[in-house]
């Protein structure tokens, strides 16, 4: 089968197709025909060494996301029949003709492969740190960065359980936030100020998605409490805590809940993916890269 690798650290030019065998599921993993795969931030940070987990081993097969049909089933895969349509987390190696899952869910048949494929990391993410932030209907929520994958998810989670919502984006990007449901602003210089005058109470927690806005949240708290990152590097110095959506288990059924209020137009996606073939899987990182978005970036495959 065709795949994508990469044998050292650089810029998009070092991922290539590769030939390698379809891989055989154990356990309780699930073989996945993949239709399409999903392009995060951190495919390109890891493919350019920013983001390094242990020892690096080459070859890297990227691609953490995928939807399709399942080919195959391991001796102890439940809850899946062979050609049941997918979507949910690749073990590795997403960005190929076929991938290996444990953490699949059932995709509706009113959203196509690339809407499905932008669910799983994105609600995943935002709901883990909404829970972390302990949230109660009726506080107000800071979210810098709602335009985007993960920001577009945590703005509706959290309207849909009664939080007040300042959203931040580009300029661009305003009437997008206003319409998931949030009140707007731009980031960037002056942002506590522009948050104080939407909020003189303040906010009772921020949800940071950006960069460069850790101070301005400390300010706006208080203090670092009830301040978390998913994207700031500044943290560990600040004292501010950095969330990792891709520790615990996979919220599995909350994925799919959301997956059929986006077929309901309860939910939205924040805009329509920006797809590419899977030789285009480097053109498709720079897109991802540029943050040209809102949308998701998505490889479609066979
Ligand atoms: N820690 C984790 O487990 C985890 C998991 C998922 C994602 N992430 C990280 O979260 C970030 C967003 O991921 P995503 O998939 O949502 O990407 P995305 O869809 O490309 O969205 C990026 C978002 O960031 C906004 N943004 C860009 N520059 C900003 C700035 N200086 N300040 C505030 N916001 C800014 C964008 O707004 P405009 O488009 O309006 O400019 C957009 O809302 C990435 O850095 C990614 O690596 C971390």
């Amino acid at each position: 089968m065709r795949a994508i690798a990469y044998s050292e650290f650089g810029g998009p030019e070092v991922l290539r197709v590769v030939e390698v065998p379809v891989p055989e599921p154990t356990g309780d993993e699930v073989r996945v025909a993949v239709r399409a795969a999903g392009v995060n931030p951190a495919d390109w940070k890891m493919r350019s060494g920013a983001l390094v987990f242990g020892e690096p081993r080459f070859p890297q097969f990227p691609g953490g996301e995928i939807a399709g049909f399942v080919d195959a089933l391991g001796p102890d895969a439940h809850g899946h029949a062979i050609g049941d349509q997918v979507f949910g987390w690749a073990r590795s190696g997403g960005y190929a003709e076929y991938a290996l899952s444990s953490t699949l869910a059932r995709k509706p048949e009113g959203l196509d492969w690339s809407e499905a494929v932008a669910l799983p990391v994105a609600v995943s993410t935002a709901a883990k740190v909404l829970e972390q932030l302990a949230l109660r209907s009726g506080e107000t929520l800071l979210i810098n960065g709602a335009s985007g994958a993960v920001g577009s998810m945590a703005v509706q989670l959290a309207l849909s359980e009664g939080v007040t919502v300042i959203g931040t984006a580009s300029a661009r990007n305003q009437e997008l936030v206003r319409s998931l449901g949030a009140i707007p602003t731009t980031y960037g210089d002056g942002l506590a100020d522009r948050v104080w005058a939407i909020a003189p109470r303040g906010v009772d927690a921020v949800f940071d998605i950006g960069h460069g806005a850790l101070p301005a949240a400390i300010e706006l708290r208080g203090s670092t409490d009830r301040v978390i990152t998913i994207a700031d590097p500044a943290a560990a110095q600040l004292g501010v805590t950095f969330a990792s959506g891709s520790a615990g288990p996979r919220p599995i059924a909350l994925v799919e809940q959301v997956a059929e209020r986006v077929v309901t137009g309860e939910f939205r996606l924040p805009g329509a993916a920006r797809t590419f073939t899977l030789d285009e899987a480097g053109l498709a990182q720079q897109e991802m890269e540029q943050g040209r978005g809102p949308g998701k970036v998505v490889l479609l495959v066979n």
